[in-house]
C-alpha cells in the first residue's frame, strides 16, 4: 500500500537525495516538502536533477500537516527533536536523519552537541543501521539513522568486534569524506577558492561521530570499544572512504575473516566484499557506490606486524543519509528493504 510522506528540511542536500529516491519509490507518495528559505518555490528549482520528475512546491514548516504515514526529519541537530515529539503522539513513522536520537545517554548527546531537548524520547529510538539493528528497525516508530561517518567505520568493524577477532583498545579510523557531509549553507571553510585542490584534516580527534560509534561497537559484545576517528575534507563532492587499523587480537587468516565478513552480513544485501587483487578496483573506493546504497568494505592482513587494515566505502548522502532512511523506512513498512533502492552507480564516473 502506498504511504504518505512528507520531508522536513528538504531544501537540504540529504532532504534533497532523499526526495530523488522517495519520487523513484514505487510504494511513496511524496506530499509534502519544507523549506523555510524556498518557500513557494519549485523543488526542481533547487535539484536541477529532478525537474520534469515532480511539480512539488517547498511549504514553510508552519503548515506542515501531521497527515501522513512517515515523515523524514533532515534538519541541524537539535532543531530535529521537537519535530519529533510533535509527530511522537500521532502515529506516523519517524525517520530522523539528524544526530538527535542516535545516542543512548543524554549525557553523551550534551558532551558532543547540547543539551538535548527531548530525553525522555531518547529510549524509544532505534539506531538506524539495518545491517546491525534489522529486526528492533521493523518495530520501531522512531528511527535515528546513523551519522554518515558512523556508518562507514561501524560496518567494517562490527565482524571484527564481534568475533573477538581485534584488539578494542588500538583503533585508529582515518576518514576522507566528501564537501557535501558539511550541507547546503554557506561556510568559508567549505568556499570553493579556500578547499578547491586541498586536502584537510579538520578534526583529529573528539569528532561527534566518535560517540556513536564506541556506543554501537560496544553494545555489540557488552565491553567498551574505544576508536579514535580522523576525518579529512578532499577534493570530491560525494563519497566517504574509510581506513580503519586495528591490532590482531591473535592468529587470523583471510579464510578467518572471509568467514567473519560473509557471516556477519548474510542477509545484508546493500553490504559488498570487495578484496580483489585482478581487478582495477583491489579495495573499495568511493567512486563505485556514489550514487547508489552500497557500502563496499574490503581488508588487508598485515601478519608481520599484527595488524588489520579494513577499507570501507559509502556514499554520505545514500547509505550515510537518504538511502539509509529509506531502507530502514522499508523496513518499518513491511516492505522488502532493497525496494526503491536497487540500483548500481555509473562506470565510469
Ligand atoms: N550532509 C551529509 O552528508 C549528512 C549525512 C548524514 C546526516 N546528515 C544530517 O542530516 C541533517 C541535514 O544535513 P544536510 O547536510 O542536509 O544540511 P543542509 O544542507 O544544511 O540542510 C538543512 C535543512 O534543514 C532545514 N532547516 C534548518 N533549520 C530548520 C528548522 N529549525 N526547522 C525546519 N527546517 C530547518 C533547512 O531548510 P531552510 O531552507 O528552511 O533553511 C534545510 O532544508 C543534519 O542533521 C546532518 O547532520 C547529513
Amino acid at each position: 500500500m502506498v504511504k504518505k510522506v512528507s520531508i522536513i528540511g528538504a531544501s537540504g542536500y540529504t532532504g534533497g537525495e532523499l526526495l530523488r529516491w522517495a519520487l523513484m519509490h514505487p510504494e511513496m507518495q511524496v506530499s509534502q516538502i519544507t523549506s523555510e528559505r524556498f518557500a513557494g518555490q519549485a523543488a526542481y528549482k533547487l535539484n536541477p536533477n529532478l525537474r520534469g520528475f515532480t511539480q512539488l512546491q517547498f511549504t514553510p514548516v508552519k503548515q506542515l500537516s501531521m497527515d501522513v504515514d512517515a515523515v523524514f526529519i533532515c534538519t541541524p541537530h537539535k532543531t530535529a527533536a521537537p519535530y519529533v515529539k510533535q509527530f511522537m503522539g500521532t502515529g506516523a513513522k519517524i525517520i530522523d536523519l539528524s544526530a538527535d536520537f542516535r545516542l543512548r545517554s543524554k549525557e553523551t548527546y550534551a558532551k558532543y552537541y547540547a543539551v538535548h531537548p527531548h530525553p525522555e524520547l531518547l529510549e524509544k529510538a532505534v539506531y538506524g543501521i539495518p545491517e546491525l539493528h534489522r529486526e528492533e528497525i521493523k518495530n520501531a516508530q522512531l528511527v535515528a539513522c546513523a551519522g554518515c561517518l558512523a556508518t562507514s567505520v561501524i560496518l567494517p568493524l562490527a565482524p571484527l568486534v564481534k568475533n573477538g577477532l581485534i584488539s578494542l583498545e588500538s583503533i585508529i579510523a582515518d576518514s576522507k569524506i566528501g564537501s557535501s557531509a558539511g550541507g547546503a549553507g554557506f561556510d568559508i571553510s567549505t568556499h570553493h577558492p579556500e578547499r578547491q585542490g586541498g586536502v584537510r584534516s579538520y578534526k583529529p580527534s573528539g569528532h561527534r561521530h566518535t560517540a556513536e560509534i564506541e556506543q554501537e561497537l560496544s553494545a555489540i559484545i557488552g565491553a567498551p570499544v574505544s576508536v579514535g576517528l580522523t576525518p579529512h575534507g578532499i577534493e570530491m563532492v560525494r563519497g566517504i572512504l574509510s581506513t580503519v587499523h586495528a591490532r590482531l587480537a591473535g592468529k587470523t587468516s583471510d579464510i578467518d575473516l572471509w568467514k567473519a565478513y560473509r557471516s556477519f552480513f548474510a542477509g545484508s544485501p546493500f553490504v559488498r566484499l570487495v578484496k580483489d587483487q585482478n581487478t582495477l578496483y583491489r579495495y573499495p573506493e568511493p567512486k563505485p557506490v556514489v550514487g547508489t546504497n552500497f557500502a563496499d568494505i574490503g581488508w588487508e592482513l598485515d601478519p608481520e606486524k599484527g595488524r588489520i587494515i579494513v577499507m570501507s566505502a559509502i556514499d554520505n548522502l545514500v547509505k550515510g543519509s537518504g538511502g539509509q532512511a529509506i531502507q530502514c523506512f522499508n523496513l518499518m513498512s513491511g516492505f522488502d528493504e532493497k525496494l526503491g533502492l536497487w540500483s548500481p552507480g555509473f562506470h565510469p564516473l
